[in-house]
């Protein structure tokens, strides 16, 4: 499996972004995740495709955004034109994800479902085999700073085995809670890509956290691989 850590800069300070991005991609990190929310789907409010242009400017590694909105589908282009490269959408507010995912792969980005806690895995099934990737929230969305749900794990793992199902290699990005205590349980279920917003940008040296988290998930990955190969 193919560890990428995503800090989220929801845990920056959003008046040094540049710097805080620049520190997390010295300590490792694989991508920027950016956590858009319109104050609707959840009840708090962040940024909009202007902030994703400017990291766009000065980011190294590619920009995975997660729309925490009601209405993707009218402003899906805005964000991969601004610069996302990876875009997860949240099952709960599409009724036609099929047309949404084809829509967002179309603008060139890698198109994603994000899933809450609450929601059954199955409203992912007919869409398994369409998924460039698929984001389990592991904390209700809206905030940083909230406890993993430990319930996470198990449906982590059911997803790797619904998409293996499907034939579908897409990675499992999980979000929320992720810290040097939770990391190892969600890699070993078969999470690829890792969000961590106040573990990394919450810590005092935001290369060093980046860098404890990316080797802690590194660790888990490599045995997780020993484990599956002596299967
Ligand atoms: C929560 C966001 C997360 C958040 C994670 O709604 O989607 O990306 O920033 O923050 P931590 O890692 O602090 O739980
Ligand atoms: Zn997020």
């Amino acid at each position: 499996m193919t560890i990428r850590l995503a800090p989220s800069i929801l845990a920056a300070d959003f008046a040094k972004l540049g710097d805080a991005v620049a520190a997390a991609e010295r300590g490792g990190a694989d991508l920027v995740h950016v956590d858009v929310m319109d104050g609707h789907f959840v009840p708090n409010l962040t940024v909009g495709p202007p902030v994703v242009r400017s990291l766009k400017r000065v980011a190294r590694v590619p920009l995975d955004v997660h729309l925490m909105i009601t209405d993707p589908d009218r402003y899906a282009e805005a964000f991969v034109e601004a610069g996302a490269s990876m875009l997860s959408v949240h099952v709960e507010v599409l009724p036609h994800l099929n047309r949404t995912l084809t829509f967002i792969k179309g603008l060139g980005a890698r198109a994603g479902v994000a899933i809450n806690p609450s929601t059954p895995l199955v409203m992912l099934e007919e869409v398994a085999a369409d998924v460039d990737h698929v984001l389990v929230m592991s904390v209700n969305p809206g905030f940083g700073g909230q406890a993993f749900l430990p319930r996470s794990a198990s449906k982590i793992r059911a997803l790797r085995a619904m998409l293996d199902r499907a034939g579908n290699p897409a990675p499992i990005e999980v979000d929320g809670g992720i810290d040097l205590d939770t990391v190892g349980e969600v890699v070993t279920a078969g999470a690829e890509i890792l969000v961590a917003g106040s573990a990394v940008f919450g810590a005092p040296d935001i290369a060093a956290a980046a860098r404890a988290l990316r080797a802690a998930a590194e660790q888990a990955a490599a045995a997780r691989d020993e484990e599956a190969s002596r299967r």
